[in-house]
């Protein structure tokens, strides 16, 4: 399609309308020149396309399949079964004529408490980044288009569309953009959609720094930008910044704002013709993407919605092997959730699912389990009759599975919560079948971390998530041992909220949100301050074991242009088939600590694999500059500073089984510019300038000979501005340490 020409035929007015939708879910159609309209529907982990009745109104949702949430499935830490969803929710959108599905939704989840980490995938930016990118590609696989969202830094739903996230420019790069970076680079979304929120004090829908600078320029995006809804600012702000399209629409009002822009000379009308030309490529490029005749197999989605959210819960817990159950057994299954699970979020993501499947209705192709209610679902407050009857139930069975977790209301898009309990009386159940029943397993489904006070006195505790619809049946399958657990936590789960390193600037004052702990977010900082957590990023419990052995690299020493090759095996040791998630960090060697502030260690590679009892397989990771690299803002850029580095592999963030080391030299070393305010102690570093300054030293230190004297005065020196060495020392002149300061400059 020859997009050029196509809006050379347009007038102003035609075009400035294509910049916003049509409703919300249709970009504008022209009829005088026969353009269609793209279709746009919320996901990310289901279909949720609106219907209309005959008069036009909104009638609810056509049924589909929910799939485990973000939040669930980054768990899985598994790129090919995330495509698989991904390809799953193309075939759907196909099948109902939606053209593009929004999401993945990629922000990294900063405070436990933001009412969208059920949607987000996790705390790094590696995991989130390459998890996105393979949902990415799994649904565009279909002929059918992703939105990245929400770009960037919607890290809480607190004043959403006000606040100003206030982040410094290497924590913007490092923590919040870089995930978006990798899904962008690798998973080459049709459309991408900016968020509500500024960022430093510019809305994000007219943010050119993110939206071409970065996203255009630096990272190679060729896709269309569109406004979350309702997140435009100053739309003609919006046209020069790189935002493409408005959602849902401005009912005329902002395509009239362009208009008159342009005749006022504000905004170019060439401006005009590229971000309405991008609307009509995707329109284009949706409609050839078009397939006929899709249908699916609802059925068959629910099993594989079951197959991930199996692959995706998270084993934290198993004293006394009291995982799996043996169906012989006298099972008490007890909380309301086992028979009306919580499996999806609410907000824009809700999904209209064709069916539901709880644990209670699961088991029953297993084996006969007792059943009590236990609490009143969305009440803090025990019900003493349903409390006693669970006791009850729980101390006739030999071993007692308590599902609980946090109700609908406790967490949802548009608001946080505000501490991380579950209801009271799912606290006071689990305490008092304790106190009755000595093999006790808690199921919780939630969408973000919760305080477990009861989590010593438990022997199991499977962390579930908001697994999807076939959430219960995945549940039955762990719990019982027809799938081996194998989920890893994408986050990592302290031990109470003050812990968490945006407590005290989480939600923020009015409408500002200051990042302070910076780069420190997640394990980074629990890490770095050697700090004690519930369970850490990384970890989940198996029921085999592996054993790694053999860590090596193919050289000890590299350029940061060049990549290191990493492999090690690792064997089932165990009796069952299992899968293990392989974890490589890298760190600072220690004793090789570098100038940058770094975190102890950082994710920057992973894989799943499969093994059968007795098996080995060799896994390899390839290591390039970005696995080394900090952001230096003063540069800027991505830099490798030189020296080594320490490369380890293991089961957790907290969980390192065998290290190696390897030396990185950048490429292009920094050249500071020295001036005369320089400490001389950054001079120092600088060879030519060193020898000038030992050459003064005579004059410097006088009277001091030995070489500890020498030592102490020059680390006092250190501190001293080039220019301030004249105050101290009359015999040494401005022009000699101008010239200093001229020749390290090179
Ligand atoms: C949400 C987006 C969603 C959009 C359309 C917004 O409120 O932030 O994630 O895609 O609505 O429903």
């Amino acid at each position: 399609m020859d997009i050029k020409s196509i809006v050379s035929k347009l007038t102003l007015e035609e075009k400035a309308s294509l910049c916003s939708g049509a409703d919300s879910w249709h970009t504008k159609p022209i009829p005088r020149l026969s353009i269609p309209s793209a279709v746009l529907s919320d996901g990310p982990h289901g279909l949720r396309k609106e219907i209309t009745d005959s008069e036009g109104q909104r009638a609810g949702t056509v049924p589909a399949v929910c799939f485990p949430t973000g939040g669930a499935v980054a768990c899985s830490f598994d790129r090919s079964l995330i495509r698989r969803m991904g390809e799953a929710l193309g075939e759907e959108c196909q099948a109902e004529h939606v053209h593009v599905i929004l999401g993945p939704a990629a922000n990294i989840k900063r405070s436990p408490l933001c009412g969208r980490n059920f949607e987000y995938l996790s705390e790094d930016p590696y995991l989130a980044g390459e998890m996105a990118a393979s949902h990415i590609q799994g649904v565009e696989s279909q002929g059918v288009g992703t939105s990245l969202k929400h770009f960037a830094a919607n890290n809480q739903e607190t004043r959403r569309m006000t606040v100003s996230a206030e982040i410094d420019e290497r924590t913007l790069r490092e923590i919040y953009l870089s995930g978006f970076e990798t899904a962008v680079k690798k998973g080459k979304p049709t459309t991408l959609m900016c968020s509500y929120n500024k960022i430093n004090g510019v809305y994000s829908s007219e943010n050119k720094k993110l939206l071409t600078d970065i996203l255009r320029e630096e990272w190679g995006f060729e896709g269309l930008v569109m406004s979350d809804w309702g997140a435009v600012n100053r739309r003609p702000d919006g046209v020069l910044a790189g935002l493409d399209l408005e959602m849902p629409s401005s009912h005329g009002i902002n395509d009239a704002e362009i208009v008159k822009a342009v005749k006022e000379g504000r905004i170019r009308e060439e401006d005009v013709d590229i971000v309405a030309g991008r609307v009509l490529k995707l329109v284009y490029d949706s409609i050839a993407r078009e397939k006929e005749g899709i249908t699916y197999n609802k059925e068959e989605h629910h099993a594989l919605a079951r197959k991930i959210a199996g692959e995706s819960m998270v084993l934290l817990k198993n004293e006394n092997a009291v995982l799996p159950l043996e169906a012989g057994k006298k099972i008490a299954f007890i909380g309301k959730f086992a028979e009306e699970p919580r499996y999806q979020g609410g907000g824009s993501s809700h999904i209209n699912s064709y069916k539901v499947t709880g644990a209670l209705e699961a088991v029953k192709d297993i084996c006969p389990v007792s059943y009590a209610q236990g609490y009143i679902l969305d009440e803090d407050r025990t019900d003493e009759n349903l409390l006693a009857e669970a006791v009850k139930t729980a101390q006739e069975a030999d071993v007692a599975v308590i599902f609980a977790g946090l109700p609908d209301s406790f967490e949802s898009e548009g608001y946080d919560r505000t501490h991380m309990r579950m209801p009271e009386c799912q606290n006071q159940l689990i305490e008092a079948i304790c106190k009755v029943q000595k093999h006790v397993v808690v199921v919780l489904q939630n969408g973000s971390p919760v305080e477990m006070p009861w989590a010593d006195k438990v022997e199991g505790i499977l962390e579930s998530y908001l697994g999807g619809q076939a959430v219960g049946g995945a549940q039955v399958d762990i719990l019982f041992g027809l799938v081996n657990p194998s989920g890893r936590l994408a986050e990592t789960l302290p031990l109470k909220l003050s812990d968490n390193p945006s407590y005290l600037n989480f939600p923020g004052e009015n409408d500002k949100v200051e990042y302070k702990e910076g780069i420190f977010v997640g394990y980074r900082y629990y890490d770095k301050k050697d700090m004690e957590v519930l369970y850490p990023f990384g970890y989940g419990l198996s029921y085999t074991t592996f054993e790694y052995s053999g860590l090596k690299a193919d050289t000890s020493e590299i350029t940061d242009t060049e990549t290191i090759r990493v492999s090690v095996t690792v064997k089932n040791t165990g009796n069952r088939a299992g899968k293990e998630v392989v974890q490589l960090y890298v760190g600072s060697l220690p004793g090789s600590e570098k100038a940058a502030i770094r975190p102890v260690r950082e994710l920057k590679g992973f894989e799943k694999i499969e093994l059968q009892p007795g098996e080995s397989k060799e896994v390899t990771f390839i290591l390039d500059k970005r696995s080394f690299a900090y952001y230096n803002s003063e540069l800027p850029g991505w830099y490798v500073e030189d020296g080594a580095y320490e490369i380890s592999v293991g089961k957790s963030s907290r969980e390192l089984v065998a290290s190696l080391s390897v030396t990185v030299h950048p490429s292009a070393p920094l050249r500071p510019r020295y001036t005369m305010e320089s400490a001389v102690g950054d001079l120092l570093k600088n060879e030519k300038a060193r020898s000038r300054f030992e050459a003064f030293y005579t004059k410097l230190f006088p009277g001091r000979e030995s070489k500890e004297e020498i030592l102490m005065a020059e680390a006092l020196l250190q501190q001293v501005p080039v220019h301030s060495i004249c105050s101290f020392h009359p015999n040494i002149t401005l022009e000699e340490l101008e010239k200093i300061v001229e020749e390290a400059n090179g």
